[in-house]
């Protein structure tokens, strides 16, 4: 507990009171906060390196270009992948998805094609495969969820037929925690010839993920949900596949020669990543590889674990309040409700109290609907917490009860 209090030391962010109270964050599936070294890197970057990549001579350019090419090494090795090239920077996990739908499927599904998603999806899972079934006619369907928060086996593997093209799934539930079991499902999917899409946007900032081993075609990752900033991503796609794709936006740096009559692409990655990107970011988010790197997520999944426990028990205790989805492997999510009280009225009065969570539908209204719900709250764990943070919403929510229950 006491290397946590050296952890939470470095997120100036954490150390501030709302109101009377000391801030407690209970919201890093919505966004992380960063730590010092990633900040520092952010300024540094602007107060010395300045300058646009992959296009000039001078001293400035030269070094942001190492300084962002240097990143694409450090999240590849983070990833396991086996080459850098396989590491597109995109705006998020959510610009990662659309580039596959629009990039990869668009050109290759027709009609009788079937996209297999589930019910826990995030809506950046959902909607850029409905406008994809839209544009060809292609369609989509859902496995389902079960009881506890599972996805169910048994209906993903019915559902798998030989029409199945895409599967595309999340590694970790943002709206209840569900692990999924991303390795056997991208096997079976393989099996039946299917492209493997995971949405690995809530698990990179807190799970080992070994792309190598997972065996997906592409992987989508969030940087500002793993401690770095916001406005860059990643998507992972096996070289072989990145290079067969045609790129998805057009512009400067992802083309070799242009002229009126014919313009040649890039290589891979380059080829899409059309523009000038967001430099800074992906330095940032280079730092904030280290520094989960020199944590291990070793030590950040078994404290999260830990604390998820001892949250599901602080949360248990109190009469009225009950665990949404709560399956046997789980990431440090706990989506609840309080009997006869709206979520939104449970987040301001925890709000009042110093404490952060998430209330709504979590952009999940499919899986809110699968457990009878318009919104749940949700205090989703990181690194920096710790048991007092979680007395701190036990105390809030029976507040809330009481105020309002
Ligand atoms: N996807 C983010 C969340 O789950 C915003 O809160």
């Amino acid at each position: 507990m006491k290397h946590t209090q050296i952890i939470a030391d470095s997120f100036p962010a954490l150390h501030q009171t709302i109101g009377d109270n000391r801030l407690v964050y209970l919201d890093s599936a919505a966004t992380t906060q960063k730590p010092q070294c990633v900040i520092d890197a952010i300024v540094a970057y602007y107060e010395h390196d300045n300058a646009n990549i992959h296009r000039g001579v001078h001293t400035l350019s030269q070094r942001a270009t190492q300084a962002y090419e240097n990143a694409r090494l450090q999240i590849a090795n983070l990833l396991h992948c086996s080459r850098h090239e396989e590491v597109i920077f995109v705006r998020g996990a959510t610009e990662a998805i659309n580039l596959i739908a629009q990039a990869y499927a668009r050109p290759r599904l027709g009609e009788g094609d079937v996209i297999l998603i589930t019910e826990m999806e995030h809506h950046s899972n959902i909607v850029p495969w409905q406008l994809v079934c839209e544009q060809t006619g292609a369609s989509l369907e859902v496995v389902p969820v079960c009881d506890d928060g599972s996805l169910d086996m048994e209906a993903y593997k019915s559902l798998l037929t030989k029409d199945v093209v895409i599967v595309s799934m999340a590694h970790v539930s943002n709206a209840i925690g569900t692990i999924n079991p991303v390795k056997e499902i991208c096997k079976l999917a393989r099996e039946v010839g299917a492209t493997t899409v995971v949405d690995g946007a809530q698990a990179t900032g807190h799970l080992r993920v070994d792309i190598s081993d997972i065996d997906c075609d592409f992987y989508a990752i969030s940087g500002h949900k793993m401690f770095g900033p916001t406005g860059i991503g990643c998507l992972f796609g096996k070289y072989e596949l990145l290079q067969e794709m045609e790129p998805w936006q057009g512009g400067g740096d992802m083309i070799l020669s242009v002229s009126f009559e014919e313009t040649t692409w890039n290589d891979v990655p380059f080829k899409f990543e059309a523009g000038t990107p967001n430099i800074a970011g992906a330095i940032g988010l280079g730092v904030a590889v280290s520094w989960i790197q020199e944590i291990g997520y070793d030590k950040i999944s078994k404290h999260e674990q830990e604390l998820l426990a001892y949250g599901r028990e602080v949360l248990l205790a109190i009469d009225g309040v009950d665990i949404v989805g709560a399956s046997k492997h789980n990431a440090g999510v706990i989506a609840f409700t309080l009997r006869g009280v709206h979520p939104h009225d449970v987040g301001t009065i925890l709000d009042h109290a110093g404490v952060a969570i998430r209330t709504g539908n979590h952009c999940a209204e499919p899986l809110m609907k699968r457990f009878g719900l318009a919104a749940t709250c949700r205090a989703s764990l990181c690194i920096y917490n710790t048991r007092k943070d979680l007395d701190c919403l036990g105390v809030g929510i029976k507040e809330a009860m009481r105020i309002l229950g």
